[in-house]
């Protein structure tokens, strides 16, 4: 299993998981925006720009708790489906967050990696995106990818079609494909797969996240919404984690 040891705090049972195994990579499904801004009569944009400072505070728990793979679902390839009014407060958003928090996430190790669609968002975005990633290449301290315009679906039939092709032009040997090769093809290529799934807002489901990454990823649900979520609620998770029996179909140890 690849986890480091360290300890954490469990804040709800205030009891101290000694020794516990930390996820190398915590996958973080940010949800219930709108219903946070729902519930105070404001619009849904608020809520959204109230998620950019939950994920600061997350991007420092996870660095404090020696998490060093950390990807945030923040846009999918469904969300181009929401009004266009509210895709271009979450476009902006965007825009606004590349332009003022890259530079603060480089001076702090952060290394960013966009996966998704990228060329659905304007140029000048497109340009930001790119920017960040090289500009941020040097970084070891947390390894923090941003999926934008991301759906799990297209990104496997995206690597299937990859393979076509490749094959087609006798580049590759079609029996040499196997669950060792494919991941190669993904859009996550060199990335470890998730240990944790956290999806936030009470909501059950992976709504087209990493769905082949996460095959045997650990899921915690949790009812906070996503603006309301604070490093404590991120330690709960890690304990949570921390408490399960990893099997991978073997047999019970
Ligand atoms: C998550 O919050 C942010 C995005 C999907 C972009 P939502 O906007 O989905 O908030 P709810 O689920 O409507 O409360
Ligand atoms: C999933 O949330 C996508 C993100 C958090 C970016 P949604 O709010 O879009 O998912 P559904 O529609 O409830 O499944
Ligand atoms: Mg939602």
């Amino acid at each position: 299993m690849r986890a480091s040891s360290r300890s954490i705090v469990d804040p709800r049972s205030e009891t101290r998981v000694a020794d516990a195994m930390v996820p190398t990579h915590v996958a973080i499904i940010m949800d219930g925006n709108g219903r946070w801004a729902a519930s105070r009569h404001l619009p849904r944009v608020a809520g959204h720009r109230e998620g950019a400072r939950a994920l600061r505070r997350t991007i420092e728990a996870a660095i404090g708790c020696g998490v060093s793979w950390l990807t945030i679902y923040a846009f999918s390839s469904e969300n181009w489906r929401r009004p266009a009014g509210e895709v271009l407060d979450l476009t902006g958003l965007l825009r606004h967050y590349l332009r003022t928090e890259v530079a603060e996430l480089n001076a702090n190790g952060v290394r960013l990696r966009f996966i998704g669609d990228r060329s659905r968002f304007d140029e000048d975005i497109q340009r930001d995106l790119q920017t960040a990633e090289h500009d941020t290449a040097g970084n070891a301290r947390l390894n923090l990818t941003v999926a934008l315009s991301y759906g799990a679906r297209a990104e496997i039939a995206a690597a299937a079609r990859a393979i076509a092709e490749a094959a087609q032009e006798g580049r590759l040997v079609a029996s040499k494909i196997d669950e060792a090769s494919f991941p190669a093809f993904l859009s996550t290529a060199g990335i470890p797969d998730p240990d944790l799934v956290i999806r936030t807002s009470g909501e059950q489901r992976l709504s087209n996240f990493l769905l082949w990454q996460a095959a045997y990823a650990e899921l915690v649900f949790l009812d906070v919404l996503w603006p309301d979520f604070c490093r404590d609620d991120f330690e709960a998770a890690l304990a949570d984690f921390a408490r399960r029996e990893r099997r991978f179909g073997a047999r019970p140890g």
